[in-house]
């Protein structure tokens, strides 16, 4: 992973990289927030993402050495995961901690780390890559705004609401919000399998990685969240995740939010609402500063803010996202595909229904009209005028209708270059991506 009389070695991170990596990150991550001082916070994630995580090896940072001092100068981390695309299996890697050393900017380093980190996932078939991060900065890089974050409205920390209920305190209909303990990650491990299964993009956690939530991180890692739990009784219902401390503008964020039965929900977000009340004042108690608001990044959409009080609306943000082959990631949606068509009544009339990228073209193959197989195969030369061709859609387009980010009128709306063939190519086509919510906190 070097080029000859380079400077800098790419290499994988190793454990005994932590204390340089940690100080690394703490002293390029934040700065503004800290004041050019190391973040203590970002120390700590560093070091307990290098010890002790359940899903995280040192081998998944990738790291820039500086060959004459043998000292780690850039590094970024990747964290492998898997998410469900309504009921799908989706493995995806969330890519942090990108920093360079200021003496060593200028030598594209993150270039080079991003491109052994694509070299890598493309060998490991980790199909999507996704990065919050410096605007426009990750195009760059090969990654588009591809998956909606953010969006709900942030709850003034006013006590009773403007229709004259209590979001205050209590319990809702025998629901009761408390904090989490260990005990409780199987029954959050279970919510989370079932709700895997419907119809949002989401991110499951096992038993394992719920333990860790509650109790594995050190108190003052950035990416620490505080857990608690819907009960009804003894039986746990449903989840809460809420910042360990406010933010410096006192808003005490939430970045998950889950009922087992949908029915709970009316119920579930007053008694949430209630608990994050109370949990803003208690920590406004401990001198942290003002309780401000309760800020859901959540998509607008979400029962907890659908379903709470009114508050102030913010424009959604978004995930950049990167995937090496929208073919391939056609492909592993094959059986959600089949399921949409089948559940529509619509059955394909021809054996195959080619979509071509501009470069390669994807062939979906056809048996008594269900789908059985998508292969990547060779695109035309002149996708618009091939008669072999049902669709050209530009890869950038097919990535954000794979992950239902963009439904089909909406891409037509804004890519003049994507084509369709005839009238029942867009029928099929508008059925099998739908706009999907995005119901993810990612592990960090
Ligand atoms: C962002 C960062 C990692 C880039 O460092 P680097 O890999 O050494 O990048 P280089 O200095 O070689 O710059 C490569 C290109 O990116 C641009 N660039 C660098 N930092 C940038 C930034 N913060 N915003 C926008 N563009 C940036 C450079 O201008 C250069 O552009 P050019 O090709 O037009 O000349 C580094 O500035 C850093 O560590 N910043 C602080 C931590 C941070 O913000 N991390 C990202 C969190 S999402």
């Amino acid at each position: 992973m070097t080029r000859e009389n380079d400077r800098y070695m790419i290499r994988s991170g190793r454990a005994r990289d932590a204390v340089e990596l940690a100080g690394l990150h703490a002293s390029v991550q934040l700065q503004t927030v800290t004041g050019g001082q190391p973040h203590p916070g970002i120390a700590a994630w560093v070091e307990d993402l290098l010890d002790g995580h359940p899903s995280v090896t040192p081998d998944d940072f990738l790291v820039a050495e500086d060959s004459t001092t043998g000292q780690p100068v850039a590094s970024l981390v990747g964290l492998r995961q898997d998410w469900s695309l309504a009921g799908v299996r989706l493995p995806v890697a969330q890519v942090e901690l990108v920093g360079t050393a200021p003496e060593h900017r200028g030598n594209r380093l993150t270039e080079r780390l991003f491109a052994a980190l694509h070299q890598r996932y493309a060998a490991d078939g980790v199909p999507v890559q996704v990065i919050e991060g410096i605007p426009y900065f990750y195009r760059r890089l090969g990654y588009d705004y591809a998956l909606a974050n953010d969006g709900a409205a942030t709850v003034p920390a006013a006590t009773p609401s403007a229709t004259g209920q209590d979001w205050s305190g209590g319990s809702s209909g025998g629901l009761t919000v408390c904090p989490a303990t260990v005990s409780d990650a199987d029954d959050l491990a279970d919510i989370d399998r079932r709700l895997a299964d419907g119809s949002a993009l989401f991110c499951p956690r096992d038993a394992e990685m719920w333990r860790y939530e509650i109790a594995g991180r050190r108190p003052v890692d950035i990416a620490r969240r505080v857990v608690a739990v819907l009960v009804h009784g003894a039986d746990v219902r449903g989840y809460l995740v809420h910042g360990a401390r406010l933010s410096a503008a006192g808003e005490l964020i939430v970045v998950a939010a889950a009922c087992k039965r949908p029915s709970d929900w009316p119920q579930a977000a007053a008694a949430m609402h209630a608990h994050l009340n109370h949990v803003g004042r208690q920590y406004e108690a401990s001198a942290e500063g003002p309780f401000a608001a309760v800020r859901p990044i959540l998509d607008p959409n979400h029962p907890l803010a659908r379903l709470g009080p009114p508050g102030v609306m913010r424009r959604p943000r978004g995930w950049y996202v990167r995937t090496g082959s929208p073919i391939d990631l056609l492909a592993r949606l094959l059986p959600l595909l089949r399921h949409r068509w089948h559940a529509a009544d619509l059955r394909w009339h021809e054996p195959t229904l080619t979509i071509d990228t501009y470069g390669r073209a994807a062939r979906l193959e056809f048996t008594d009209g269900e789908l059985t197989a998508v292969k990547a195969v060779r695109g035309a030369v002149s996708p618009a005028s091939d008669p072999e061709t049902h669709a050209a859609i530009p890869p950038s387009a097919l990535l954000q209708l794979t992950l239902g980010h963009r439904t089909l009128p909406e891409v037509l709306d804004t890519w003049p270059d994507c084509l369709l063939r005839d009238r029942p190519t867009e029928h099929f086509l508008t059925t099998a991506f739908p706009h999907v919510p995005v119901r993810v906190w990612p592990h960090n």
